[in-house]
């Protein structure tokens, strides 16, 4: 079996659940890790800087793992510099010209970790076939409040974080293809999606919100008389038509949230077909939709 060699960029919060699912694979080896501030996380070689690392490794992978504003350079650099395929966390970007950096031959090795298309929940969503999606509702809440500025450092705004993610849920369920609205107002955001599903358009509601104690993340969908009920946090899902339950999802419990998303991303990445959601294009696609959003004067 060809093993993978993997370079990680930044050991910070979510560095941990990579961490944790490269360890549990035997086709993966991590060759170093690399942060300014964060100390090595075990005993392999850890840089202060990408450029540092590179210079003595030749990896197969680099995993970006850093704040949002930092991603564009990092990717570039590593596409420029070497052969490796780069997984970036999400967002890839901020903003159409950093795409445009990445944009070229090259692209095809930049994949973005879309990880809550792969929630269990939203492809057990994505597998029902009760006919096109006539309306979504969607609220994703994260305690962020209690981390002060340092939240806005790591995850630049709440539209900016948690509104890539609730387009990468509605990516996978219908076809995105405009941000109608967005406000914004510090700590919270409401938007508004049009999409397509099948012959039928609607317009997706997408509520964020950082000011709670504590992460709670939900979507409802019709489809017609069909109502669907996603709770992201609990990963449940269940379906219903009146008083009639119709089909429902749930797991035993013994895989935490991140795990269950970034394990069939690592198992899609490292395949021979990764998911198109992981690709450039979508990425591309997600970011023109995620910065063209204005707030509404
Ligand atoms: N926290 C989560 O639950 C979560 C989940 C999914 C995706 N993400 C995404 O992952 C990214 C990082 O989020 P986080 O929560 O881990 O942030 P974090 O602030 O906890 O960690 C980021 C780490 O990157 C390091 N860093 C900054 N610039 C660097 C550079 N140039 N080179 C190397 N290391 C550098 C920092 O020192 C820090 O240790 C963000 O894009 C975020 O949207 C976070």
């Amino acid at each position: 079996m060809e093993r993978t060699r993997v370079g990680l960029v930044g050991v910070g919060t979510i560095a941990r659940t990579h961490l944790a699912v490269l360890a549990e694979r035997s086709d993966v080896d991590l060759l170093f890790t690399v942060d300014p501030v964060a100390t090595a996380p075990g005993p392999r070689p850890h840089y202060p800087d990408l450029p540092t690392a590179l210079a003595s490794h030749r990896p197969d992978l680099v995993v970006i793992a850093t704040p949002a504003d930092s991603h564009a350079d990092l990717a570039a650099l590593v596409l420029a510099d070497t052969d490796a395929r780069v997984l970036v966390e999400k967002p890839l970007v901020l903003d159409p010209a950093s795409l445009d950096r990445l944009r070229g031959p090259d692209s095809s090795r930049l994949f973005t970790a879309h990880h809550f298309a792969f929630s269990p929940e939203v492809r057990w969503a994505a597998s029902l076939s009760f006919g096109p999606v006539t309306a979504v509702t969607s609220a994703f809440c994260d305690p962020y409040v209690l981390k002060g500025e340092q939240a806005f450092t790591s995850y630049v705004s709440p539209w900016a974080d948690s509104g890539i993610n609730q387009l990468t849920v509605l990516a996978r369920l219908v076809e995105p293809v405009a941000v109608t609205s967005l406000a914004q107002e510090g700590l919270h955001a409401w938007a508004t999606v049009a999409y397509r599903s099948g012959d039928t358009s609607g317009e997706a509601r997408l509520r964020v919100d950082w000011r709670t104690g504590a992460s709670s993340k939900s979507t409802a969908l019709s489809c017609g008389e069909v109502e669907i009920r996603l709770d992201h946090t609990a990963m449940t899902g269940f379906a219903f038509r009146g008083g009639d339950l119709l089909a429902s999802f749930g797991t035993d419990g013994r895989t935490p949230r991140k795990i269950a998303h970034y394990r069939p991303l690592y198992d899609s990445l490292l395949s021979a077909t990764p998911d198109p959601v992981l690709g450039f294009d979508v990425a591309a696609a997600l970011t023109g939709l995620h910065a063209s959003a204005r707030t509404p004067s």
